[in-house]
């Protein structure tokens, strides 16, 4: 667990550790881009497949895992207070089919959906440690108008859907939905803390054809934790001239080749602030919800290890040959599908 478990002990107010500061380097939050450091020696990790009684002890201890299942079982599997920080971005309600059974995000009802994701953050909690932190990526949507399928996005065929999900109960149609804040009540009721909402504002954005609202550049990322006093490094991260981050990020969106258009992968340059003001070296980092293993990479690259579980093994393919490419593989693939492929390879 890195040098961290001491300095940890001696928080100040907010959970600024003495003795153990980060880089304080200036971070500039309107030009953020990509500013990864290549540690030296990266931790080795395996490619597993969730089994019935999988042991992820290791991940307590020294080691990395990508790990192919369901987000709710795996986390169930894991050893508790591992993880240092979350950096997640679950699938959008109604927003894209990822081609598998018990994928999250294509529930009838939008509080379903909600339920589902709160389940998920339960195991999260389980696994987080007492002073650990969530950085949660979300997205909103709109009711469907009455229409009953989407049409495919030239841009995006992965979100063309068959069908769409009723208006949810208490709403109309063309009615913003309000996803991310009914996730983040929901999570504060079961006994989260919500420490911040950060706007992802995004300068490239999609454009939209829709003439009677204006056109919606920003998502949110919500930062959660266990308790009142936690792990936070916020001289980790700085704005321009040293300030201290504000709470609106402008970032480009930007996509990962391989995923091919399949999912929207997260900018390096989002998850990078999160892990470093949310960790230390060699803490373990999570993504339960890890598609091309954007998280998992940047974890790596700043020296974090990192549990990333993905459902669809396709898309662990892609994680796994990113990291590979990365040169983060030590070890042999280890993993098989349920039809007893090797994963990854
Ligand atoms: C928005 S994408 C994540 C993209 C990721 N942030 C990246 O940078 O590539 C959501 C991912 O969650 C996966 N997923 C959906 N349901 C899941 C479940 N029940 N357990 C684990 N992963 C799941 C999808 O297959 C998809 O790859």
């Amino acid at each position: 667990m890195g040098d961290s478990m001491d300095t940890r002990q001696e928080m100040l107010p907010l959970g600024v550790p003495t003795g153990r500061l980060g880089s304080g380097q200036p971070y500039a939050q309107e030009t953020m881009s990509s500013r990864v450091t290549n540690i030296a020696s990266p931790p080795g990790f395996s490619v597993l497949t969730h089994a019935d009684e999988p042991d992820y002890s290791y991940l307590a201890g020294e080691a990395s895992a990508l790990v192919l299942g369901d987000a709710v079982s795996v986390l169930a599997s894991m050893p508790e207070d591992c993880v240092q920080t979350c950096v997640t971005s679950p699938p959008y309600w109604s927003l894209r089919d990822y081609g598998i059974d018990g994928q999250v995000g294509l529930e009838e009802s939008v509080y379903d959906f909600i339920e589902a994701l709160a389940d998920v953050f339960e195991e999260v909690w389980r696994v987080l440690r007492p002073d650990g932190t969530v950085w949660l990526n979300i997205g909103d949507s709109y009711t469907s108008g009455g229409r009953t399928w989407r049409a495919p996005d030239k841009k995006n065929r992965a979100r063309a859907m068959s069908v769409r999900p009723p208006t949810p109960d208490g709403l109309k149609s063309k009615d913003l939905i309000g996803v991310p804040w009914r996730l983040a009540f929901a999570l504060q009721e079961r006994g989260w803390y919500l420490r911040s909402e950060i706007v992802w504002s995004k300068p490239n954005c999609q454009p939209e054809s829709v003439g009677d609202r204006p056109t919606r550049c920003h998502e949110y990322v919500f930062l959660l934790t266990k308790s009142e006093r936690y792990y936070y490094d916020q001289d980790a991260v700085r704005g321009p001239n040293g300030r201290r981050l504000r709470t609106v990020w402008d970032l480009s969106t930007q996509s990962y080749a391989e995923a091919n258009g399949h999912f929207a992968t997260f900018p390096p340059a989002l998850v990078e602030p999160c892990i470093r003001i949310g960790s230390a070296p060699g803490d373990l980092v999570l993504d339960p919800f890890v598609g091309s293993g954007t998280t998992a990479l940047t974890a790596g690259k700043l020296g974090r290890r990192f549990a990333g579980i993905e459902l669809n093994p396709d898309y662990m393919a892609i994680a796994h040959n990113r990291l590979t490419k990365e040169h983060f593989v030590q070890e042999p693939v280890t993993g098989h599908d349920d039809a007893g492929k090797a994963v990854g390879t």
